[in-house]
């Protein structure tokens, strides 16, 4: 899912809710997964920053730095008093060592190849990484349409960042009626969960 697509800052919650509507649970769920209080953490594709937001109310002494790659996004983020940085979870990442990598319906914006490369590049410089996503259903509404493939399932992207699965998905709530068209599979036939933390 290499498609870039435009998102307003200031109607995202709405829409964001509009279509995911346990995304406050996938939150919840993925500060759940954090393993253990954080120092310097680092948000991949911080967007208005909903999850940092979370996390500092859980773990206040935490440093969070946040990228994004929506000039947008990253002057919304900004607003919670951090350091965000325009940039691409494809590019090099700020210099670490981390302490916790997060990230939350971002990844699914990078294909299995750039995946499996971050998670990489993550490993060599984090403890902990934690991912909120979508990934593919147990069970497909509707095989996909030629050359559209699905998402990865939870427990390939696990495998892949040397994670596990630590909490069951937390909803299967968005189908459509129609193979989906390009660039729209995460609604056609989706799980959303809270995967992979490791140590
Ligand atoms: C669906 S939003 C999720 C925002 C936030 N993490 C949340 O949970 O509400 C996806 C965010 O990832 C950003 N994004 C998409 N592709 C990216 C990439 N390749 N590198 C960095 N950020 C990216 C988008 O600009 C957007 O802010």
């Amino acid at each position: 899912m290499n498609a870039q697509f435009h998102m307003n800052p200031e109607t995202y919650l709405d829409e964001i809710r509009a279509n995911l509507p346990r995304y406050d649970e996938l939150q919840e769920a993925a500060i759940d997964a954090i393993p253990f209080p954080p120092g310097r953490v680092l948000e991949l594709g911080i967007g208005t920053g909903e999850t940092t937001r979370r996390l500092l109310e859980r773990y206040p002494d935490a440093e969070v730095t946040g990228l994004d790659s929506q000039p947008e996004m990253v002057f919304r983020a900004r607003e919670l008093g951090i350091e965000v940085r325009l940039a691409r979870m494809e590019d090099p990442l700020p210099d670490g060592p981390w302490d916790l990598v997060i990230s939350v319906l971002s990844v699914h914006h990078l294909d299995a190849d750039q995946k499996r490369d971050l998670f990489r590049r993550v490993r060599e410089q984090s403890r902990a990484l934690v991912l909120g996503d979508q990934v593919t259903a147990a069970v497909h509404a509707l095989p996909p349409e030629p050359g559209v493939d699905f998402l990865e399932t939870a427990g390939d992207l696990a495998q892949w960042c040397g994670g596990e699965i630590r909490h069951s998905p937390v909803a299967t709530s968005i189908r459509s009626r129609r193979p989906p068209a390009r660039g729209e599979r995460c609604r056609s036939s989706c799980t959303r969960s809270a995967i992979g933390s490791r140590t």
